[in-house]
């Protein structure tokens, strides 16, 4: 339950007592599900809904152009597609990785994919594989992980991210560098927990939640995030990921 699955429910045998407690068990787990697709349900719900009356009020902007000052109707598009990035993330985080079932997986090619995508947009993204083997991964959710910190690195560190792999006995490692600022008021890892950024990150656009996905994936995964700065300048992001 911790690794946010849901385990089959306990059979009811034993003494008495420890039928009572595995009992108890099961409807304290069954309440949690609930509960939890509940939570799931209304925020799909909400960002749908609001989504779609995003995408109308988008066309209306510019269908109205010649009405518009152009500078207003950039400002209007600009905020429509701030709030329509913010949707998007409260939709990943609520999303479950356990829809997901684990395979095994080539994931230095995921790497190297996502990074030569960033490049065709002109972002100045590098790998550095190592030997990981076939790790066994949700690889939707595994290139969610990574995204969201090249995206940090770009958004924050402003120049050049480095991807990189490796392996640590039954944990595949990956790690995200920047050469930015890193995190210098807090401590990093605090910024981990949802909605929280630093300083409202220098004015830059965001929800605070790309770093609690990374750590609800890892989690999944059964690994960790630690983030450090680097002696050199910028944040280094360290992800450990069972192997399966
Ligand atoms: N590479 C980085 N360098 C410096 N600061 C960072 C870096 N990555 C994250 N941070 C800090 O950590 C905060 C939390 O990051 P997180 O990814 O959770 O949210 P966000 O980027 O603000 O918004 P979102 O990812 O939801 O769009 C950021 O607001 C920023 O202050
Ligand atoms: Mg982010």
């Amino acid at each position: 339950m911790s690794r946010g699955e849901i385990p089959a429910g306990l059979a009811l045998e034993g003494a008495a007592q420890v039928q009572e407690l595995r009992r108890s068990f099961n409807q304290m787990s069954d309440s949690l599900q609930t509960l939890d697709a509940e939570r799931r349900l209304l925020l799909a719900g909400i960002a749908h809904d609001v989504r779609a009356r995003l995408v109308r009020l988008r066309l209306n902007v510019e269908l109205s152009l010649n009405e518009l000052a152009a500078a207003r109707a950039a400002a209007m598009v600009n905020d429509i597609e701030e709030v329509n990035a913010m949707l998007a993330q409260f939709l990943e985080f609520a999303r479950s990785e356990a829809e997901e079932a684990p395979q095994r997986c080539d994931l230095n090619a995921i790497v190297a994919r996502i990074c030569a995508r960033y490049r065709l947009s002109g972002h100045d993204v590098r790998s550095v594989l190592g030997q990981v083997g076939l790790p066994e991964l949700r690889e939707v959710a595994v290139v969610r992980l990574i995204t969201n910190l090249v995206d940090n690195g770009l958004r924050y560190g402003e120049k050049e991210v480095e991807v990189a792999t490796s392996r640590a006995g039954a944990h595949v490692v990956v790690t995200v560098a920047d050469r930015g600022p890193g995190i210098r008021t807090v401590s990093p890892d605090a910024l981990i927990k949802p909605f929280a950024r630093e300083h409202a990150a220098h004015g830059k656009p965001g929800t605070g939640l790309g770093l609690a996905v990374v750590d609800r994936i890892a989690r999944a995964h059964g690994g960790a995030v630690k983030l450090m700065n680097r002696p050199e300048g910028g944040l280094l992001v360290i992800v450990t990921l069972a192997a399966g």
